[in-house]
C-alpha cells in the first residue's frame, strides 16, 4: 500500500552530484555522515494538490500524529500556517502543547485521550479533546471546572472502524444530548474516521458516511449542531469527494504517501517530503549461500553484491525497515537485505 520511502544514497563516492555531495559535508561528523532531509517545497506542492482536490469553503486540517508521521511537527508548523492551513490534528495533548509552545494558536484537536491525571494540566492549553462516552465527558468537564475553563471537545462516533467512539445507536444520541448541557464544556465538532475509504468501491466507507450523516441529522432534529462535520482521511480526500463535508483531515497525503494503491496514487501529483541521503561505505560480491550480518540470518540464494551505507538516523526511522527500497542517483532501485540496529544497512545491489 504505501510507497517506500524515499532514500537516496550514493553508489559511488567520486562520482556524485553536487548538491549531494554538498549534503553529505555539511552533515558530518555529527550526523554519522547520513541525514533525514524534509523538503519544505514539496510539503507545499502537497498542499495545492489537497487544496485542487476540495469544493470551495471545505477546510483542511493537517494531521500532525506521531510528530507529524515523524517528519518533525514543528519544523513542518511554520510552512503550514504560512500556507493557510487553519486546523490542526495530534495523537496526544503533549504533541499540541508542543506546537502551542512554537507559536500555533489555531485549533488543535488531540486525536487520543488524554489521561485522567493529565487533564488538570491538559485543559489549560485549548486544544479540542475527543469524547467517547459519557464517563469521560464528564471526567473532562470537572477538569475543566477544577481550572475555571471551558473545554472544547469534539464528539467522535465510531461507525465502523471499532476503535475509540460513540456507537450510532440512540444510547448515544441521548448521551450526546446530556453532553451537550454540561456547562464546562464546548461543543466544536462531531466526526468520524474511516477504515477502508482507500477501495474504490467505497462499500464499506460509504456505510460509514451514511451512518455518521443518519446520526448527525437526527442529532440536528433534536437541536444539537456542531460548527464542523469532519470525516475524510487522506484516501476519502482522494476518492469519496463526498465525504468532504466542512473539512478534511489529511495524514498521508500531507507527506506524499501513498493511501490508496500503486497505479491510481501514480497519477496524482503528490510528492514525498523525506529523502535519506547516505552513502556506500564498501562494495563486495559473495557467492551463493554466504551468510549476512548478525545470526546470519540473511543466506545468499545467488552470487551477490552488497553495498553497506553509512550508518542511519536511527531516532527518525520508525518506519517499518522493511518497506524501504533504496535508490540511486540515477533512480535505479534496490532492496534492502537488513539492518544492523545502530550500525549500517546492507542493500543488495545488482
Ligand atoms: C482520526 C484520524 N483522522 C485522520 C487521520 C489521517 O489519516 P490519513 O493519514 O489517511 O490522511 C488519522 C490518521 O491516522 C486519524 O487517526
Amino acid at each position: 500500500m504505501y510507497e517506500p520511502a524515499r532514500l537516496c544514497f550514493i553508489l559511488d563516492n567520486f562520482d556524485v552530484l553536487e548538491k549531494w555531495k554538498g549534503m553529505i559535508d555539511c552533515m558530518e561528523p555529527w550526523m554519522g555522515r547520513t541525514a533525514a532531509v524534509v523538503d519544505l517545497g514539496m510539503l507545499k506542492n502537497n498542499l495545492a494538490e489537497i487544496r485542487k482536490k476540495l469544493k470551495p469553503g471545505v477546510e483542511l486540517m493537517a494531521v500532525l500524529k506521531g510528530d507529524g508521521y515523524r517528519h518533525g511537527a514543528e519544523g513542518l508548523y511554520p510552512t503550514l500556517k504560512a500556507c493557510g492551513v487553519t486546523n490542526y490534528a495530534v495523537a496526544l495533548w503533549s504533541e499540541g502543547v508542543a506546537l502551542r509552545e512554537h507559536g500555533a494558536t489555531e485549533p488543535i484537536l488531540v486525536l487520543g485521550d488524554t489521561r485522567d491525571y493529565d487533564l488538570d494540566e491538559a485543559v489549560r492549553y485549548n486544544l479540542d479533546f475527543p469524547v467517547f462516552s459519557v464517563e469521560y465527558a464528564k471526567t473532562v468537564a470537572e477538569a475543566a471546572k477544577r481550572q475555571g475553563r471551558k473545554q472544547n471537545i469534539q464528539i467522535k462516533l465510531d461507525t465502523g472502524m471499532s476503535r475509540i467512539g460513540f456507537p450510532d445507536n440512540d444510547e448515544t444520541l441521548e448521551a450526546i444530548k446530556e453532553i451537550s448541557q454540561m456547562e464546562s464544556l464546548n461543543m466544536t465538532g462531531i466526526f468520524t474516521h474511516f477504515a477502508r475509504a482507500d477501495e474504490y468501491d467505497h462499500k464499506s466507507a460509504g456505510k460509514q458516511l451514511d451512518r455518521f450523516l443518519r446520526m448527525t441529522e437526527k442529532l440536528k432534529e433534536m437541536g444539537i449542531t456542531f460548527p464542523k462535520y469532519h470525516v475524510a482521511n487522506s484516501p476519502a480526500i482522494l476518492l469519496m469527494p463526498d465525504s468532504q463535508l466542512d473539512m478534511v483531515r489529511a495524514g498521508d497525503i500531507l507527506y506524499g504517501l501513498n493511501p490508496i494503491d500503486e497505479e491510481g496514487f501514480k497519477k496524482e501529483n503528490f510528492k514525498e517530503i523525506l529523502s535519506w541521503y547516505t552513502y556506500v561505505v564498501m562494495v563486495k560480491e559473495v557467492p551463493t549461500g554466504t551468510e549476512v550480518g548478525y545470526g546470519g540470518t540473511f543466506v545468499t540464494k545467488r552470487p551477490t553484491k552488497i553495498a553497506t551505507t553509512a550508518r542511519m538516523l536511527l531516532h527518525k526511522l520508525s518506519l517499518n525497515l522493511q518497506r524501504i527500497l533504496f535508490r540511486d542517483k540515477h533512480d535505479h532501485i534496490f532492496p534492502l537485505i537488513l539492518h544492523c540496529p545502530t550500525y549500517n544497512v546492507l542493500v543488495n545491489i545488482f
